[in-house]
Order: structure tokens, then C-alpha cells, then sequence
């Protein structure tokens, strides 16, 4: 007798209350039929109130947190543009995910220049790991220059940073935080996250080694741009990974040497608690076209088929260097504003 153990000191008071109304009632079948279905429906709803409550709102459970490994796999490739080397992050989350029992949390710090599909990737991450997406209660995202922007506030960023990763690792075990910007951030404030992302099996009672935090910053760009120069002017292609494979390694290097990069001094780097760096790379015409495509056919699909418009949004856009013009310097990010001046002059 589950029900009477348990939850018995819930149920029993309704138990002799459905009792009370079938003898008190004047036993006419329709009010008897009435009492017991009433108190089978009472106890069917404690005995299943967890369940019934993550039926109507957002819980930790499998049926709103659930990774989708093959579906964020297809949704990069098909929606990024030039990151050959976007698959280590899918890999990463994967193997995190899979794990029931990781050692620690997941960091992953994303690098490159701007425009380049870092918040894209991200956002993409949040839609194939929650149901609700970017928009689940158990998704974080913090942006320096928005809600950290004063460096003589670091203290109380420091505090908040500290009270939110708890308060919501203890809802849910599987949080995913995101700072973006990190190269913007107050120094050091980071530092505060080194508790949380270490190999502690918990911390007063909470395992936070389920959880997720990616670092996105542009800190590491003019050598991820350098590298990618050279590797067009000696005719190399991004997709032949061969030339990609040392990258991660030279970008970790680099982090740890580079004066201004946000990392370089904080704890997290010297302890060695960033899982992986992932590279992204400086997009080309092609690419930059497949994401003025995209927006189109999204966003304004009456001028679709329209003759020239692609060419006359990328005309609008910097490419460098400045003689050979192989990247754009704003990857796909101004293409919004471009093609709306462009369709507006026409
Ligand atoms: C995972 O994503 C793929 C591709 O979007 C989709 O076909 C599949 O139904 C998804 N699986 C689950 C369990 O949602
Ligand atoms: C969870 O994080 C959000 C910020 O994303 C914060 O506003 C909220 O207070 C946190 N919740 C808890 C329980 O700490
Ligand atoms: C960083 O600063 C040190 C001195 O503080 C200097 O020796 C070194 O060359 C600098 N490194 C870079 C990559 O600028
Ligand atoms: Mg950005």
C-alpha cells in the first residue's frame, strides 16, 4: 500500500473525507458515483503532482531538457556559415551530456571576430537542448557591456554572478550560462565562476558538474585573421581540416599570452578549468551570401528572386585585407541594416 505510506499523511485526510460524503450522502448512485471519482481524482493528482506540474510549466525534467544531438548537428551545419570546426562544440556538448557523472562542469570559450556566428551557434545550442530554447528558464545569458558594465562595481557583480549560478544550478542541475563579451568584462570577476567549474563532486549539497558555461569574446581574432590570410594566399581551403587541426592549440597559446585577453589571468585559465577553445573563422563572399540568402527568404521573401540585390548588399560590406578582400570585416552581422538601405535606395 504505496498510497498509504508515502504521501499516506495527504492522502489519508481525503481518503476519510470521500468516506464521510459517500455515507453522508443520501446514497443516491449519481452523488456516491460523484464522491468517488472526485476522490480518485484527488489522489491520482498527488501521486502524480510532479508529473502534472511539468506537464503545465517549464521543470529540469526529460520532456523540456533533453539534448538533441543529431538535430544541433544538422542546424549548424545548415545554418552556420564557414566554421569547419564547429563540430567540437557539438562533440563537447555531447560528451558532456552523455555523461552522467562528469568530473566537472562543461566550459567552453568561444573565439573570433565579430559576425562570425558565435551568439548564432549559441542560441542554436539553447533551441536543441531546451524545449522552450533561448527563452527556458534554465538557459543564462549575460552580456558584459549590459549587465556588468562598471568595473568599480565588480563586488556586487561578483555576488550576483555567485547568487545566480547557485540559485539556479540547485533548480536545475543541467543550467546552461553564458557570458558573452567576456573581453568587456570587468577584470577578473570571472574568477568568481572557479568554485563552480572545478572538480568538486558538490558544494554545500549542490553538484554543479552538469551544468554548462561558454565564454563568447573577439579576444584571440587578429590571430585567427592572420592565420586564415595565410592559409589563402598560399591557396589552403577552410575545409581541408588538416590546416584547421592546430588551431584550437594555437588559439589556447594565445590566450594564455595575449596581455589583454579577458582569460589570461583569471583563475579559470591557470587552473586549467577551460574545457575547449573553439575558433571561429573570418567568413568569405560565399558565406556572407549564404546569410544574406537566409535573411531574405526569412525575413523579406517578396525580394527573393530579386536580380542584383545580393550583390548590391555585398557591395555595401568591408572585405580585407584591403587588396586581396578575402573576408568581411563584420563577417554576416551588418547585413540586416545593408540589405534594408539597399531595398530602401531602390
Ligand atoms: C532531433 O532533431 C531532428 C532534426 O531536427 C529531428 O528530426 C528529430 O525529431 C529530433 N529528435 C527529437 C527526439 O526531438
Ligand atoms: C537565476 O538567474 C537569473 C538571471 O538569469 C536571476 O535573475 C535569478 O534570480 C536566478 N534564480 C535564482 C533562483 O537564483
Ligand atoms: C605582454 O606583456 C609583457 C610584459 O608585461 C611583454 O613582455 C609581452 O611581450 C607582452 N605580450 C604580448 C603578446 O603583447
Ligand atoms: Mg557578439
Amino acid at each position: 500500500m504505496k498510497l498509504f505510506t508515502a504521501r499516506g499523511k495527504f492522502l489519508l485526510p481525503l481518503f476519510l473525507l470521500a468516506l464521510h460524503q459517500i455515507f453522508s450522502a443520501e446514497a443516491n448512485p449519481l452523488s456516491l458515483a460523484s464522491a468517488a471519482f472526485s476522490a480518485i481524482a484527488l489522489s491520482v493528482s498527488f501521486v502524480y503532482k510532479d508529473q502534472l506540474s511539468c506537464y503545465f510549466a517549464e521543470c529540469c525534467g526529460k520532456q523540456w531538457v533533453d539534448f538533441n544531438h543529431t538535430g544541433f548537428k544538422e542546424a549548424l551545419a545548415a545554418k552556420v556559415y564557414g566554421q569547419p570546426l564547429i563540430g567540437r562544440l557539438s562533440e563537447a556538448v555531447q560528451e558532456h551530456w552523455n555523461n552522467r557523472h562528469p568530473a566537472k562542469a562543461l566550459v567552453l570559450s568561444l573565439h573570433g571576430p565579430t559576425g562570425t556566428g558565435k551568439n548564432y551557434a549559441v542560441r542554436i545550442l539553447a533551441d536543441h537542448l531546451f524545449k522552450r530554447g533561448g527563452r527556458s528558464r534554465y538557459f543564462h545569458l549575460f552580456s558584459a557591456t549590459v549587465h556588468f558594465p562598471h568595473s568599480r562595481l565588480l563586488d556586487t557583480y561578483a555576488d550576483q554572478i555567485h547568487e545566480w549560478v547557485r540559485g539556479n544550478v540547485s533548480l536545475c542541475g543541467k543550467s546552461v550560462f553564458v557570458f558573452d563579451e567576456i573581453d568587456k568584462m570587468p577584470h577578473s570577476l570571472l574568477d568568481v565562476l572557479k568554485p563552480f567549474v572545478d572538480y568538486h563532486e558538490h558544494i554545500n549539497g549542490i553538484d554543479y558538474r552538469r551544468a554548462i558555461f561558454i565564454f563568447l569574446s573577439n579576444s584571440g581574432s587578429e590571430l585567427i585573421m592572420r592565420r586564415m590570410v595565410e592559409l589563402k594566399r598560399s591557396g589552403h581551403d577552410r575545409s581541408d581540416t588538416s590546416n584547421m587541426a592546430k588551431f584550437d592549440h594555437l588559439l589556447s597559446e594565445h590566450v594564455y599570452s595575449d596581455n589583454s585577453s579577458a582569460l589570461r589571468s583569471s583563475a579559470l585559465l591557470q587552473h586549467h578549468l577551460v574545457s575547449r577553445f573553439i575558433p571561429f573563422l573570418p567568413l568569405e563572399r560565399d558565406h556572407v551570401i549564404g546569410c544574406i540568402k537566409d535573411y531574405l527568404k526569412a525575413s523579406q521573401p517578396a525580394h527573393t528572386g530579386e536580380k542584383d540585390l545580393v550583390d548590391r548588399v555585398l557591395n555595401e560590406l568591408p572585405f580585407v585585407p584591403n587588396d586581396e578582400r578575402f573576408f568581411s570585416s563584420a563577417g554576416c552581422k551588418r547585413i540586416v541594416d545593408k540589405t534594408l538601405m539597399v531595398l530602401n535606395d531602390s
